[in-house]
């Protein structure tokens, strides 16, 4: 790994479903925010989160300033089509005599694949984006990435592309993706797992991937929701004996020490996910706290925020 993720241009944080990553593409985007990068979230045609940390609409097509020199956008395929069209056929009358029609709709619609480039395509735009005076429009673009098996298709579609088609306007466009997305001064990918078991075999699984197949730039393994400890093995014992003891005379106490417990027990389990995932992905690891909060809003993103901005930078 070259540098911290903040030199990067274009920073993938991928993983299962469920694991956190509109979490941590939020907490990365507020700490690149906060470190001077105009830095904008991607979320890929999905349900948006970004925003709504931060007390924010969605954002939809148009990007959306969430925070001080942070924005979000939901790419959609319809009007990232739309846009690239009109790039690239520069009228409207044009874009809609060629893409408007029904055979050309059908085409799209059949082509395997054919949205998620066009997707893949608009994040990549950002990067080239410039303003008047030739500097880039985002320092730094962040892609919350589809759960596992859909990222690594998305992620995979311009290799697959240039396989089958090595030349032509189309194979130039594919060609410069490819080139983002393996490019170590540019690009890095994050995992984000949880200590658990499903999330930790799935995550073995993709850094296996990542390295093999899609060959992108590897950046961190971002561990979320880790138990703190709470006690020693010795105290456990102690709080056994107290739960006995207390649980006859006020079974409320009782109660509340079975769930200081349940938490410790929780913790030791995490231990066993935690060594096995250190042991077998091979990035630089980062542990993130589950945080006790009945609200998961703008104060978790801005609690892990700092954090990572303290380890990843
Ligand atoms: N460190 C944490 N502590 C406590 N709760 C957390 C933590 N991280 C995430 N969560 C909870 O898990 C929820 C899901 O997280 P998030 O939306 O980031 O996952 P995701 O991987 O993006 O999911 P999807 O695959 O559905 O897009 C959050 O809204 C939050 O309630
Ligand atoms: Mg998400």
């Amino acid at each position: 790994m070259s540098s911290g993720y903040l030199d990067k241009r274009f920073v993938i944080v991928a993983g299962k479903g469920g694991v956190g990553k509109s979490t941590m593409c939020a907490a990365l985007g507020l700490a690149a925010a906060r470190a001077g990068k105009r830095t904008i979230i991607a979320e890929l045609n999905t349900r948006e989160k970004a925003p709504h940390f931060f007390g924010k609409p969605d954002s939809g097509y148009d990007a959306q300033e969430i925070f001080e020199n942070l924005y979000s956008i939901n790419i959609q395929p319809e009007p990232a089509l739309h846009e690239y069209g009109l790039m690239k056929l520069k009228f409207e009358r044009v874009f809609k005599l060629v893409f408007e029609n029904e055979a050309m709709q059908r085409l799209l619609r059949m082509v395997p694949g054919m949205n998620e480039l066009i997707l893949l395509g608009k994040a990549f735009n950002l990067e080239r984006e410039r303003t008047r005076r030739g500097d880039p429009v985002w320092d730094l673009i962040i892609v919350d990435a589809p759960a596992t098996g859909h990222g690594v298709s998305l992620l995979r579609l311009p290799q697959v592309i240039l396989e089958v088609s090595r030349s032509g306007p189309m194979a130039e466009e594919v060609r410069a993706m490819r080139d983002l997305l393996t490019d170590p001064a540019r690009t890095m990918l994050n995992l984000v797992s949880l200590p658990e078991e499903m999330p930790v075999k799935e995550t073995i699984m993709l850094a296996d991937q990542v390295e093999q197949i899609l060959r992108i730039p590897k950046g961190y393994l971002l561990i979320n929701g880790v138990f703190p400890v709470l006690a020693t093995a010795e105290e456990r014992g102690w709080l056994s004996t107290l739960g006995e003891a207390a649980g006859g005379a006020d079974p409320r106490l009782g109660r509340a020490l079975t769930c200081i417990d349940a938490m410790v027990a929780r913790r030791d389990l995490q231990e066993g996910y935690l060594a096995e995932l250190r042991r077998r992905v091979p990035l630089p690891a980062i542990e993130v706290p589950f945080l006790f909060q009945r609200e998961f809003g703008f104060d978790a993103i801005d609690v892990i925020s700092r954090q990572l901005a303290d380890v990843m930078v």
